[in-house]
């Protein structure tokens, strides 16, 4: 004799499994609730990503040279992000953490390596180096491929409103602080030109380098923008300090 609870509960499946309606209802609340446990955490925390010491928002010469990099299409042969395997590391250095990008709208992950990563690449060449290389990188790598971009060295760098463009950024989350956007026109000169007074730069944006970066301090041109934010990347967070390791242990579940 089979048992009337065993029997009740087969009677109740079955009556599931035989009407569509119902089916599909059971199957919308058990795939609801993985949903809900995955997002709804997202709607109780600010930010995904956690915070390093060093890492700030780019200061306005570097991002003029980020949406020029952008402009020239740099991401399509170059991706900036090393990811945490063997081979990479030891190309490029220490792997790209989370809060490494994350004040970059639109990220530069980038998804091909015509030419090599450039997550680190600030600091590893000098300024003269950069200004060559891009003018006619065949003449530093004979057998390159990468495109010449002498013109930038030839274009005034011209930004219609440098507040507005920090300005923007602010609206999807970067933390410009009013002083900052105020400033910025005054800040984007300064960085490039070792004659206009450079003010709290540094103190507002730590680790900014202010120079004149393509060897014309007459001008200031897209080449100095360009040449500021290449001789910046992968060199705001200090890998190996204390909070860098605290997110790797996050990141390592350990
Ligand atoms: C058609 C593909 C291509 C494009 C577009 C391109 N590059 Fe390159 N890039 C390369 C290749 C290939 C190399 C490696 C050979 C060399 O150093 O020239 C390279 C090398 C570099 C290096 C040296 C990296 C290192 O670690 O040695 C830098 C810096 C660089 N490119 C910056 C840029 C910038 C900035 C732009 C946009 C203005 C750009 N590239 C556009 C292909 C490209």
């Amino acid at each position: 004799m089979t048992d009337p609870v065993v029997e009740q509960t087969v009677s109740g499946h079955a009556r599931l499994e035989r009407n569509v309606t119902l089916l599909g209802i059971g199957a919308f609340i058990t795939v609801a609730i993985g949903g809900i446990v995955e997002i709804a955490p997202l709607f109780w925390i600010d930010n995904t990503i956690e915070e390093v010491e060093g890492m700030r928002p780019y200061t306005p010469l570097e991002q003029a040279g980020r949406d020029i990099y952008i402009r020239e299409g740099c991401y399509t042969c170059h991706s900036q992000m090393i990811r945490p395997f063997r081979d990479e590391v030891e190309r490029y250095g220490h792997y790209s953490l989370a809060a490494e990008s994350m004040y970059d709208h639109p990220f530069q992950w980038g998804s091909k390596r015509t030419g090599p990563d450039l997550a680190r690449v600030g600091g590893r060449y000098s300024d003269e180096w950069h200004v060559q290389h891009l003018t006619n990188p065949q003449s530093v790598v004979p057998q390159s491929i990468m495109p010449q971009y002498g013109f930038l060295t030839d274009t005034s760098l011209t930004i219609a409103d440098p507040a507005a463009m920090l300005e923007a950024l602010a609206i999807v989350g970067v933390p410009y602080t009013e002083t900052d956007i105020e400033n910025a026109a005054q800040d984007l000169l300064a960085q490039g030109d070792p004659d206009v007074a450079e003010g709290d730069l540094a103190e507002r944006y730590p680790g900014a380098q202010s120079r004149d970066y393509d060897g014309n301090p007459d001008r200031l041109t897209e080449m100095d923008a360009l040449v500021a934010y290449l001789q910046m990347l992968g060199t705001l967070v200090d890998v190996n300090s204390a909070a860098a390791q605290e997110e790797l242990a996050t990141e390592t579940g350990r």
